[in-house]
């Protein structure tokens, strides 16, 4: 009988250790240490052709950059417009795609409907926590004639996943979910480090030899890592992670790690009841519809990837009841938040100190891009103040420590995306009108240095 062997993991980043250890020393985390049973079988199960991850079936030799031909990724373009373009501009054949995202969010919605409605393409839909019949149900909400081949297997052990592909031959793979994937040549439960990194490593090496696209669906644990190892993420060629506030009905695809493509794309997505509906124009559904303008809303000309998106943003301002003032802010970083609120009191003179500050982007959609700081500001100001914006005057700047207005990359997208959508006004820093070229926009331009100039022009 083998000898069992065991490692200990860290449950975050899949460090291996062979005793227990209280802190890792890889990821500096306390406490995440389990022990796994890590022996393989050797017994001829059959697995993805090439037996074992440790086999070299092919041995390449070293070739001159100047030799290598480039030929151009076949691309799987599908209606699904906005995956598209997360993906950057198709599912690249061969791929591994990871998609995270928190229970209930709609992973399998997407993954499913993808999996129907591309014309005349085998799918195979591995499903290893629904039944077919509830994925029939689903299937019936989104899409009741697929245009597709689809087959929906339930099945768990990789070692049966391969056998039936290989009778399927499927132009598409799909795995709900890599957590409750098992291999047996691992002895740990499903989900454990051990085993989802070993049957990545399977379904990697099936979708480079074959060719075949494969999208594993990925849980997410509360603190936003994919659950199982951060190891995943290296393993895999993208990683796309879906999100979005659960009671909102927009959803965000955004790529984190893209082999090919740009890792700042974003799709929008709409959950209605027959499933997920693509949003193609954001800046619309993201304005409200308001007549009369209020005090605390302000828009912003941001970027998200390659497109320009105005996004609404509200503040509120009011004197706290207690000694501590609240703070917080959805959609955007508390501490970044923080330190715009230093800059209005020690900058411009505003005292904010003993003020509870509320921050909200509408449509529940999370905001990196640094140029939404100036259309935070004014928004802050106007609640305080009680002075509405008007809602033709929108904003695209960052605001830095000393107060002053900087710059942010591609300005003619969003000065042409605000002139697009009807506003008059826009506001960038002085410092983003070299080589721009005023006279070709109809919107009025107002270009300012320091923050105390740009409230003097808003609110006189
Ligand atoms: P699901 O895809 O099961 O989420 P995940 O796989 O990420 O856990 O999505 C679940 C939610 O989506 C559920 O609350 C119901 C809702 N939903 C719709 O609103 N419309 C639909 O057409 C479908 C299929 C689901
Ligand atoms: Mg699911």
């Amino acid at each position: 009988m083998a000898k069992t062997k065991s490692s200990y993991f860290c449950q975050s980043c899949g460090y291996e250790s062979p005793k227990w250890l209280g802190k890792c020393p890889a990821c500096q985390q306390w406490n995440t240490f389990v022990e796994e049973v890590v022996e393989k079988k050797s017994s001829g199960v059959p697995d993805w052709k090439s037996a074992g991850s440790t086999s070299l079936s092919r041995v390449n030799k070293p070739s001159k950059v100047q030799e290598i031909v480039y030929t151009e990724e076949h691309r799987l373009v599908t209606p699904d417009k906005e995956l598209n373009r997360v993906l950057g501009g198709g599912i690249v054949g061969g791929s591994l795609v990871l998609i995270g995202g928190e229970p209930g969010i709609g992973k399998s919605t997407l993954m499913l409907q993808l999996a129907l409605i591309v014309p005349n393409l085998k799918v195979l839909y591995v499903s290893g926590e629904e039944s077919e019949q509830q994925i029939k149900l689903r299937a019936e909400r989104i899409l009741s004639k697929p245009v597709s081949d689809c087959y929906i297997l339930t099945e768990t052990s990789t070692q049966n996943i391969f056998k039936q592909i290989e009778l399927l031959e499927p132009n598409l793979v799909i795995i709900d979910s890599i957590q409750t994937l098992h291999s047996s040549h691992i002895e740990s439960t499903p989900g454990s480090v051990s085993q989802v990194r070993e049957c990545t490593a399977e379904l990697l090496r099936f979708a480079k030899e074959s060719s075949t696209p494969v999208f594993l669906i990925g849980h997410i644990t509360k603190d936003g890592m994919i659950a199982g190892p951060k190891i995943l993420e290296h393993m895999v060629d993208t990683v796309l992670q879906f999100e979005g506030d659960r009671h909102h009905v927009y959803r965000i695809l955004r790529a984190i790690k893209n082999r090919f493509g740009s890792a700042s794309e974003l799709g929008i997505y709409e959950m209605e009841g027959t499933g997920l509906r693509e949003v193609s124009n954001p800046s619309e559904i993201l304005l409200s519809q308001r007549e009369e303008p209020l005090s605390g809303v302000t828009i912003s000309a941001t970027m998200e990837g390659m497109r320009p998106m105005l996004i609404e943003t509200q503040a509120l301002v009011s004197t706290s009841p207690y000694g501590t003032p609240q703070r917080s802010a959805t959609g955007f970083d508390t501490r970044r938040m923080n330190m715009l609120l230093a800059v209005l009191e020690k900058r411009c003179g505003f005292k904010l100190g003993a003020k509870d500050v509320f921050l909200n982007i509408a449509g529940g959609i999370r905001v990196e891009d640094p140029s939404i700081d100036l259309g935070l500001v004014a928004a802050i100001i106007s609640s305080h103040e009680d002075i509405p914006v008007s809602y033709k005057v929108c904003f695209a700047a960052e605001v830095g420590l000393s107060g002053e207005i900087r710059a942010v990359t591609r300005i003619e997208q969003r000065i042409a995306e605000a002139q697009k959508l009807g506003f008059e006004q826009i506001f960038i820093s002085k410092y983003n009108k070299k080589g721009l070229d005023i006279s070709k926009f109809n919107i009025e331009i107002k270009t300012v240095a320091k923050v105390e100039e740009m409230f003097s022009l808003l609110f006189g």
